[in-house]
């Protein structure tokens, strides 16, 4: 009796776990899981993010041809900012052949994912900026320089409960994104064309054109 009693109280938690759902991610909350973290300075980095498992529904196969390529930046310009001065920007997606690459880090002294760009007067100066989700219907962009930003942070996936290859960026427990080209835009970086993605947060829809993928942290 006692032996059955306690096969079936196992039984209940195993089956109220969530990770034995299809799709359970996990957060990653310290620095120190990520690549290449040093103890000494509390960094992990620097490394890029890429376009991972992206999905074209225009294509017999479902590749997409971005697919690997990594993350670059723009700046934005909004009424109200000052002249002369760069005060906040965007993450994107560039090619992998030429572009100008932008790095991001997990400062573990202040617990967040930054990213080396241009702010300041004038041109700017690169340097390394906290950035996150710019939490607005119409964008869902990675940004830096909005204090208003939702906090990104690294997830694991799992899949029927095994461990999915690779550290996802996210927020919020979203980890899906969606990327669109910029069109005839080039980037003011590297006068280059980019890709701009975007987190689906529950307020955004897919739009025309746009590809769901995941968002990788390069060696992961
Ligand atoms: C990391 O650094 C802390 C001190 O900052 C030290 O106590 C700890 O032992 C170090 N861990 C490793 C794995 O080196
Ligand atoms: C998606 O597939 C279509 C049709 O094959 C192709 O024209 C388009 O360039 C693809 N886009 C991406 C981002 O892969
Ligand atoms: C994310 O998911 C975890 C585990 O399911 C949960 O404990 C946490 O409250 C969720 N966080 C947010 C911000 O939704
Ligand atoms: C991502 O999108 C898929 C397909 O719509 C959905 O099943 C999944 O729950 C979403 N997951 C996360 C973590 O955002």
């Amino acid at each position: 009796m006692l032996t059955s009693a306690v096969f079936a109280s196992l039984f209940l938690l195993a089956s109220a776990q969530p990770w034995k759902r299809s799709l359970f991610i996990e957060s990653i909350t310290d620095c120190s899981q990520l690549p290449s973290y040093s103890n000494d300075t509390k960094i992990a980095g620097p490394w890029t993010i890429k376009v991972d498992s992206c999905y074209n529904g225009t294509s017999p196969d479902g590749l997409c041809s971005i697919e690997g390529f990594e993350s670059g930046s723009d700046i934005t310009r909004q009424r109200g900012d000052r002249p002369n001065t760069i005060e906040h920007g965007f993450i994107t997606i560039v090619s992998d052949k030429n572009n100008l690459k932008t790095q991001l880090r997990c400062n573990g002294l202040l617990n967040t994912i930054e990213a080396y760009v241009l702010s300041g007067p004038g041109d700017g100066a690169l340097d390394w900026h906290a950035v996150g989700i710019d939490h607005h219907p119409s964008t869902g962009r990675l940004v830096w320089g909005k204090p208003d930003a939702e906090p990104v942070q690294a997830y694991r996936h799992y899949h029927h409960g095994e461990p999915v290859d690779g550290l996802f960026l996210g927020s919020n427990n979203q980890t899906n994104w969606s990327v669109h080209s910029a069109g005839r835009d080039v980037s003011i970086t590297d006068m280059k064309p980019y890709w701009v993605p975007r987190l689906m947060i529950p307020e955004t829809s897919i739009r025309e054109n746009e590809f769901r993928t995941l968002i990788r942290i390069d060696g992961s």
